[in-house]
Parts: structure tokens; sequence; C-alpha cells
């Protein structure tokens, strides 16, 4: 075994996304490992207050504001992005939207929203980030959930646009693979003080019920999941492409969730 392998000096990520929650979270762990990071994300204030919390590490970090809805934002920023650090080493596609409401409750409209954001938005991010990745050796993570495959009400939306980003990781694996790209994706569990989890168990109630149902009895920290992104991104991941892999304690073995109190307690009036 050669040096660490969690050593990532050098290295240069982009996390799509990458403005707070968990995809911050694997931001700051690549960074802490030593990283450059770029992170795109809708709102300038958001990415730029980021970004400037990575430089605290003591690494280069630079926010671009990019809706990942528009291709034309998001290869401006990917040019900027590898003008800057070079290559991409690490690409975390993870800007999603969601919100709890039935089928009947959504119009078209909310519908397209999501699947705009979370799998339309994921095609720009990878399809865009191409020319940029490092080949061979590059590594894409995607931020996928369980709704992709476990059917679940009150999430029609996140559920189509999920499963077309797992189908994403698994076509791309066989298209980029030989060219040293590896590709695939996360699905984080109920991960605590996030805004994904906010709307999905939006009172203490419902949060214990959440964290009652996961097989190892407790909800997910933002550290469980980037530990695992790393994991991939590193040597160690090195004939891992095309997987889908779960990270939730379990819950995955659990089956449909019911959504009716938590979307009673979020409704929109
Ligand atoms: C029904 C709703 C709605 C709701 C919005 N809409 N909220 N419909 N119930 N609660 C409808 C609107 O009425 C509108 O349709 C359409 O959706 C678009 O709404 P906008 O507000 O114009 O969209 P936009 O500004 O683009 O905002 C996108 C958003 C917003 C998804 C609606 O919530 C957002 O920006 N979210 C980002 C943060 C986030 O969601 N984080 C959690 C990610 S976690 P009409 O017809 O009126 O025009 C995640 C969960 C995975 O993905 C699983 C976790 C376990
Ligand atoms: P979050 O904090 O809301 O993260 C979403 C990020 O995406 C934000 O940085 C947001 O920044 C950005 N974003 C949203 N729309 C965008 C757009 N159109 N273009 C560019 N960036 C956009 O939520 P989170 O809970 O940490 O979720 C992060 C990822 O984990 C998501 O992919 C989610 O589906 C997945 N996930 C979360 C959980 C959970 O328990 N939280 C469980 C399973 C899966 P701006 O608002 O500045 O754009």
């Amino acid at each position: 075994m050669q040096g660490n392998p969690f050593d990532f000096s050098g290295r240069h990520v982009f996390v799509a996304g990458g403005s707070g929650g968990i995809n911050f979270g694997i931001a700051q762990a690549f960074a802490r490992a030593g990283a450059s990071l770029s992170l795109i994300s809708r709102s300038a204030d958001r990415v730029e207050s980021a970004a400037s919390r990575l430089r605290e590490l003591g690494i280069d970090a630079i926010g671009v504001a990019a809706d990942v809805r528009q291709p034309d934002a998001v290869g401006r920023a990917f040019s900027q992005a590898a003008a800057r650090f070079g290559p991409i080493d690490v690409l975390v596609s993870g800007a999603a939207g969601n919100f709890l409401a039935k089928a009947l409750d959504m119009s078209p409209n909310a519908f397209k929203t999501v699947v705009d954001i979370d799998l339309l938005g994921s095609f720009n991010v990878l399809r865009l980030s191409h020319e940029h990745l490092r080949k061979p050796g590059a590594c894409i993570i995607q931020i996928s959930a369980s709704q992709a495959s476990v059917a679940t009400p009150y999430q029609l939306h996140v559920s189509a646009a999920k499963a077309g980003i797992d189908m994403l990781t698994r076509g791309l694996a066989l298209e980029w693979g030989a060219q040293g790209i590896r590709i695939n994706s996360i699905i984080p569990g109920p991960i605590q003080e996030t805004e994904g989890l906010r709307r999905l168990a939006p009172t203490p109630e419902t949060l214990k019920a959440m964290a009652d149902r996961v097989p190892l009895k407790r909800l997910g920290k933002i550290e469980d999941v980037s530990r695992v992104a790393m994991m991939l991104a590193s040597d160690w991941g090195s004939y891992i492409t095309g997987t889908v892999i779960a990270v939730d304690g379990g819950l995955f073995l659990t089956g449909p969730r019911d959504f009716s109190a938590a979307a009673q307690a979020s409704r929109r009036d």
C-alpha cells in the first residue's frame, strides 16, 4: 500500500449543490483531506459563504452561482473551476429539491420543477463535466435517495427523478468506463440536521418515528455519508463503478413509508 489513500492534496473536487447540508459536508470532508474545492448552487450568497468556510480550513475554494437547470451557467462554472484548479478528480452531483405532496396536489409544474432540478439538472452536470474530468482517474458520486427504488406516496416527483439518476449512474458507468471514469450513487438515509429531513419529518414526533424505523435505531450523520464518498473517491474504491450504495442504517429493508402525518404537519394553505 502506497501513501495515505485519504490524502486528497493536489486533487480538485467539484460539488454541484454544494452550498449546504449533506453536499457541503462532503465538500468539507474533502477540504480537510487537502483537496481544492469548486462549489455551485443557485444562491450567490450561500455558495460564496460556503466556499469561504472551506477556505478557513486552509485550502483553496471557489463558489460559483449556477442553477443546474441552466446548461450555459453550468458550463461556464465548469470552465471557471477548471481554469482555476485544473481537471476534476471528484465530481459530486447532489443538487435537489423536495416537498411532500400527493400527486393530486401537485401541479404539472410542481412535478416538473423537481424533475428539472434533480434529474435534468444531474444530466446537465454530468454531461457538461465530461470535458473537464481527469481521464483516466475521475470519480463521480451522485446523491440519490431511497425513493428511487422504494415506492413512496407524497414523493412521486422525487421517486421518478432519483430513479432516473440511478439509471444515469448505470448507463454512464458503461459509456465512460473505458475512459477510466467511475460513477456511483450514494443513497443517504434520514440524515439529522438537514433541510431534506426537515421537509420529511417536520415535527419531533415524525422525527422520532423516522429514527425508530431505522434498523440501526438512529438517524444518520452527515459524516456517515461523507466517509463513504471519500472511500469511493479513494484508491480503495478503484474497482467500484455503476453501483448504488445505501448509507441508511438499513432503512431500505423496511419498505414503503407513510408520510401522511408529516405531510399534514407541513401543509401549504
Ligand atoms: C405542492 C408545491 C409545493 C408544495 C412548491 N410547489 N412547493 N406544490 N406542494 N409544498 C410548486 C409551486 O406551486 C410551483 O408550481 C412549483 O412547485 C415550483 O415552485 P417554485 O417555488 O417556483 O420553484 P423553485 O423556486 O424552483 O423552488 C424549487 C423547490 C423549493 C423544490 C419548490 O422547495 C426549493 O428550492 N428546494 C431546495 C431545497 C430543498 O428542497 N432541499 C431538500 C433536498 S432533499 P405552480 O404550478 O404553482 O407554478 C431531497 C429529499 C430526498 O431531495 C429524500 C430525503 C430522505
Ligand atoms: P439541502 O441542504 O437543501 O441541499 C440541496 C443543495 O442543492 C443546496 O446547496 C442548494 O443550494 C442546492 N440546489 C437546489 N436547487 C438547485 C439548483 N436548481 N441548482 C443548483 N443548486 C441547487 O438538502 P440536503 O438534505 O442536504 O440534501 C442534499 C442531497 O442529499 C440531495 O440530493 C438530497 O436529495 C439527498 N438526500 C438527502 C437526505 C436527507 O436526509 N437530508 C436523504 C436522502 C437523500 P441553493 O439553495 O443555494 O441552490
